[in-house]
Parts: C-alpha cells; sequence; structure tokens
C-alpha cells in the first residue's frame, strides 16, 4: 500500500470517474485513504476484491468500534442514523431471516403486475413537467417523486399521503440541510403516522408489504415484531428513495450526453433493459461506496488487513474492471452478461434491486415513448454533482424536448 490519497476523489467531468480509478486498479488495489474526517481507511476497486468482501461476513457493516473509521467530519452515521435502525438486526442468522421475510414480497409477479400503475406515474409526472414548459428539470419533475410514488404504493400508503412521505424521506436523508430538532420531529411524526398505518393494515389487509409481513406473524410464529415491522417500511422509504431518485437524474443524463445513445434507443426498444444495467454499471457518481470494519485480520488481494481496518468498497471502480467487463470504459447498451456490483454483493445486497430495475425501465420506456425528442438543456460537461455521502448524483437534470 505506497499511495496516500484524500478520498472522495474529485473528477473533472460531472459523467466520468476520477482517472485514479484506473490507476488504483492496475497499480495499488488495496490503497490508503484519508476521509473528510482526517481518518484513515482501505479502498478497494478491483472486482474481485471487492466482491469478496462484500460476500464476507467478518467484514461487519456497523462502525460503532472505537477505532473505526469516520466517514464524514460531521459524524454522520450513514442512511439509517438512529436508534430505531437497531431493531432490524445488521448481520447473522437473524438478519438473514429478516431478509428472506422482506425479500418474499418482491417476487417477479409482483414486479410486472406493478409495472402498469407505474407507468401511468411516470405518464402523469411527465405530462406536468412537459405542461411546466421547457427546460424542465427531470430530476426534481420525474426522478424525485417516482420512487416515493413506488415506495407507497408498496407499503399500502395512499395516494394522498404520498407528499408526507415525500417530506420526511428528504429530512432523514439530508442531515446535512436540517436542523437536529427538524430531523427528530420527522422522524417522530414518521413513527407516529406508521404506526396508524400498521394498525389499519392489520385490520384490513391488502397486496402490500407490511401486510404481508404482518401475516407471517409474530416472531414465535417466524414472523418479526409489530416495531420490526414498522421500522422496516421506514427503513424501505430511507433505502429506496434517494438510490433510485438520484439513478433516474444520471441514468436519463448518461443516455442523452452521448445522443447516438437516444437515438439508438428510439430505434430498437428491446435495448431498454440491458440499457439501464449498463448505466447503472457506467454510474461516475455513486456515493462513497460501502464500508465495511474488520474485526478480525482477513488477506485482500495479496495484501493482509489488520483487525480494526475501516475498508471503502468502490463497486463503481470495480464496475470499470477490464479483467471482468470487456472494454469496460465504454457505455455498450446492448452489453450482456453485465455482472455489476452497484447493488453491492452478498449477505446484505439489495433487497430492492428488482423494484429498482423495473422502475428504471418503465422510466425509460415512457421517455421514449412520450419524448422522443427530449434533450440536455445545458452541455453534459456543466451538469452539477451533487457529493452526498452514501448516494450521489446531479443536483439537476435540465431537459428540453
Ligand atoms: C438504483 C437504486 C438502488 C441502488 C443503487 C441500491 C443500492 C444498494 C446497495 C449497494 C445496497 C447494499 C448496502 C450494503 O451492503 O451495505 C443496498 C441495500 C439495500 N437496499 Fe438498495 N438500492 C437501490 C434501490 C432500492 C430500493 C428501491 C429499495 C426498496 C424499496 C432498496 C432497499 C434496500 C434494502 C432494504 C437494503 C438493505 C439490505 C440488507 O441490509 O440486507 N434499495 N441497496
Amino acid at each position: 500500500m505506497k499511495q496516500e490519497l484524500r478520498y472522495p476523489i474529485p473528477s473533472d467531468a460531472p459523467l466520468e470517474p476520477p482517472e485514479e480509478w484506473a490507476e488504483l486498479r492496475d497499480e495499488c488495489p488495496v490503497a490508503r485513504v484519508t476521509l473528510p474526517s482526517g481518518d484513515q481507511a482501505t479502498l478497494l476497486t478491483r472486482y474481485e476484491d471487492v466482491k469478496q468482501v462484500l460476500s464476507d461476513p467478518r467484514f461487519s457493516r456497523t462502525l460503532t468500534a472505537p477505532d473505526a473509521a469516520r466517514l464524514s467530519a460531521t459524524g454522520d452515521g450513514g442512511l439509517f442514523n438512529s436508534r430505531l435502525a437497531q431493531i432490524i438486526p445488521d448481520g447473522g442468522e437473524d438478519h438473514q431471516h429478516w431478509r428472506r421475510l422482506v425479500i418474499r414480497w418482491f417476487t417477479a409477479k409482483r414486479m410486472s403486475d406493478l409495472r402498469p400503475a407505474m407507468t401511468e406515474m411516470a405518464e402523469r409526472l411527465v405530462d406536468e413537467m412537459v405542461a411546466g414548459g421547457a427546460p424542465g428539470d427531470l430530476r426534481a419533475s420525474l426522478g424525485f417523486p417516482l420512487p416515493v410514488y413506488v415506495i407507497c404504493a408498496m407499503l399500502g400508503v395512499p395516494a394522498a399521503d404520498r407528499d408526507r412521505f415525500a417530506h420526511w424521506s428528504d429530512t432523514l436523508l439530508n442531515l446535512t440541510r436540517y436542523e437536529q430538532a427538524e430531523i427528530e420531529a420527522a422522524q417522530a411524526e414518521f413513527f407516529q403516522y406508521m404506526s396508524e398505518h400498521l394498525a389499519a393494515k392489520r385490520a384490513e389487509p391488502g397486496d402490500d408489504l407490511l401486510s404481508e409481513l404482518l401475516a407471517a406473524g409474530g416472531p414465535e410464529e417466524g414472523g418479526l415484531s409489530e416495531l420490526q415491522v414498522l421500522v422496516t417500511g421506514m427503513g424501505l422509504l430511507v433505502a429506496g428513495h434517494e438510490t433510485t431518485a438520484n439513478m433516474i437524474g444520471k441514468m436519463v443524463a448518461m443516455l442523452l450526453a452521448d445522443r447516438t445513445r437516444w437515438e439508438r434507443l428510439l430505434a430498437d426498444r428491446s435495448l431498454v433493459r440491458t440499457a439501464v444495467e449498463e448505466t447503472l454499471r457506467m454510474d461516475a457518481n455513486p456515493g462513497i461506496g460501502l464500508p465495511r470494519y474488520l474485526h478480525e485480520e482477513v488477506e485482500v488481494g495479496g495484501t493482509v488487513l489488520p483487525r480494526g481496518t475501516t475498508v471503502l468498497c468502490s463497486m463503481a471502480a470495480a464496475n470499470r474492471d477490464e479483467s471482468v467487463f470487456e472494454r469496460a470504459d465504454e457505455l455498450d447498451l446492448s452489453r450482456k452478461p453485465n455482472p455489476h456490483l452497484t447493488f453491492g454483493a452478498g449477505p446484505h445486497s439489495c433487497l430492492g434491486m428488482a423494484l429498482a430495475r423495473t422502475e428504471l425501465q418503465v422510466v425509460l420506456e415512457v421517455l421514449l415513448r412520450k419524448l422522443p425528442s427530449l434533450e440536455l438543456a445545458v452541455p453534459a460537461a456543466e451538469l452539477e454533482r451533487v457529493e452526498g455521502l452514501a448516494v450521489g448524483g446531479l443536483a439537476t437534470v435540465p431537459v428540453r424536448w
């Protein structure tokens, strides 16, 4: 480990990765980096190493040990930084049990059953953007609201309450933009809402995820406690909103940045699925990657990592590893297979990936159909990024049609 780097590594072009990723993969795949907090971590950029670490339960997701690196200078604890998060087991058999119960809802049939409603929501949002006149901001008009609507549908929340969900999600995730009191108030309101919502679901179950979790019974019957169901519902909003919202914006920006891509999709809609996967692979603004903490010594990529090491897995750098992806730096709309690591890997891999994929495909299909003349309203090089800690993205995606 010879290099000493500040992390995250800045990049000059908003949709391109920093040049250092390729250098690190080639020359220093197990690199020492300094985080904004001043603490040190070990950055992994090769596909095999990232996959190995994410799949190995000895690398813990909890960064609460006294010698674990602090990711940000402000002491932010990650996506769901509160006592509530501890209600869901974070590792071991209990966590796998929780996953098995939750993932049951995400069947291929449910995903395809959700498509018509998702399509209708996306069409309405696009109509509203068009009614507002060009240029529009695709992130604010479509990227931000659609995933909230979808999560509300998944949780069986009435359409009239979607705006409140959007507010809670925004407040719980934008830890730097709101005062602590506002964050706590939003969390308390959200908790209260969900308690009442669960009682209603218990009385009158639907086809939603919460009803399904309740139907599995309490812990004695092999199900979850009422509190665990409630926190799972809150956690799904936090895990599934900003990630998908940002990805919608980034996907559209990547496809419009070189308009021959858009034209190829207009000519051949059968490319939508592989195009979505390829934009997930090529995302150059993924946030800081996945942090893990080592409770014991482990060897990775030929280097022995001592106990107490905080590792950062850069899935985005791994996704451009030439040893796995041919012409890895090229965006190939028909790439197949495409085993990218954008949804993580192993025991914590994204539970909502089937839903996220369906949303991204629906967005692309709706835009191609309704706005074939869509283009970026600013040069791609002028897009402005937001360096979210957990999820990176573009501040706005200005478009015209
Ligand atoms: C493009 C959108 C998305 C991306 C890129 C994404 C990415 C990820 C990643 C990388 C992880 C692994 C975290 C870790 O190992 O520490 C994860 C976990 C998770 N994701 Fe997603 N996600 C997306 C959308 C969603 C959606 C829509 C939902 C649900 C509605 C969701 C629910 C979850 C949950 C519950 C976990 C935790 C799983 C566990 O701890 O076992 N995600 N996601």
